[in-house]
């Protein structure tokens, strides 16, 4: 691997140049390329015009955006592709009964990816978006996948300091590992107003053929303290995604 004055691989800087771009921030300037991939203007500028030369990213306007191709490759042979397409009809169903917004999470490191989900007009407030992430222990979905998480990834999570996004974001370690056990026992979380004090993440586990929690479906409804009514649906939904996964 072609390796840097300082170092660094060619490799490793591409993926700070493509890590760039964020659902906030999907059309940049080289300059902002170069700036959020603490790269050279120059070094950023070479490595985005490869980029476009490979139909990785594309030029749009003066500004650079991720290209079809990049989306293409990462998503045709996907396990997140085909996790997603077997559970879609299920995740259509409970977002007619429920409304609002029924998503999907996996879990990737020490956080909860967003792989899929369907909203609503007037559905309340809601922070993810699909390929977005939340941090474990502030989210229904990140709850559920922590629960049934390796005991590795949920002390290194217990050990580091936990934010909080308001009042009701869980910050206290002691408090974590014991919702962490209630979900455990329960197979569900509930977490009112712990992204925003509007909202209520409702998240259970879904389990392959093997028993393995693979991913957690979830809702986000208003928190005026019905939430609680969709445990059914969602039970219904991880059942029918289980059932799917497995054959
Ligand atoms: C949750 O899963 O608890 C959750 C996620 C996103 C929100 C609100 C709640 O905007």
């Amino acid at each position: 691997m072609a390796r840097s004055d300082s170092g660094e691989s060619v490799l490793e800087r591409v993926v700070r140049v493509l890590e760039a771009f964020t659902p906030e921030a999907p059309a940049l300037a080289v300059t902002e390329i170069a700036r959020r991939a603490d790269l050279p203007t120059t070094t950023a500028s070479r490595l985005v015009a490869e980029l476009v030369g490979h139909g990785l990213l594309v030029r749009d306007e003066g500004r650079v955006r991720v290209g079809t191709r990049l989306w293409e490759l990462g998503a045709r042979a996907s396990s997140t592709l085909s996790l997603r397409e077997t559970a879609m009809p299920v995740l259509e169903d409970l977002h007619r009964a429920v409304g609002h917004h029924a998503q999907l999470g996996v879990l990737d490191g020490a956080e909860v990816l967003f792989v899929e989900r369907l909203s609503a007009d007037r559905a309340v407030i809601n922070l993810t978006r699909i390929a977005a992430r939340l941090p474990l222990h502030a989210s229904s979905s990140g709850l559920v996948l922590l629960a049934f998480a390796s005991t590795t990834l949920q002390e290194r999570v217990l050990a580091r300091p936990l934010v909080g996004f308001t009042r009701n974001t869980i910050t206290d370690p002691g408090v974590l590992r014991t919702r962490l056990a209630e979900v455990r026992e329960r197979g569900v979380a509930l977490c009112p107003g712990y992204i925003h004090l509007d909202a209520t993440g409702v998240a259970v586990p879904v389990r392959d053929g093997a028993g393995h929690v693979v991913v957690a479906v979830s809702v986000v409804v208003p928190n005026d303290g019905e939430a609680a009514r969709t445990v059914p649906a969602l039970t219904e939904a991880a059942r029918r995604i289980r059932d799917r996964l497995a054959r």
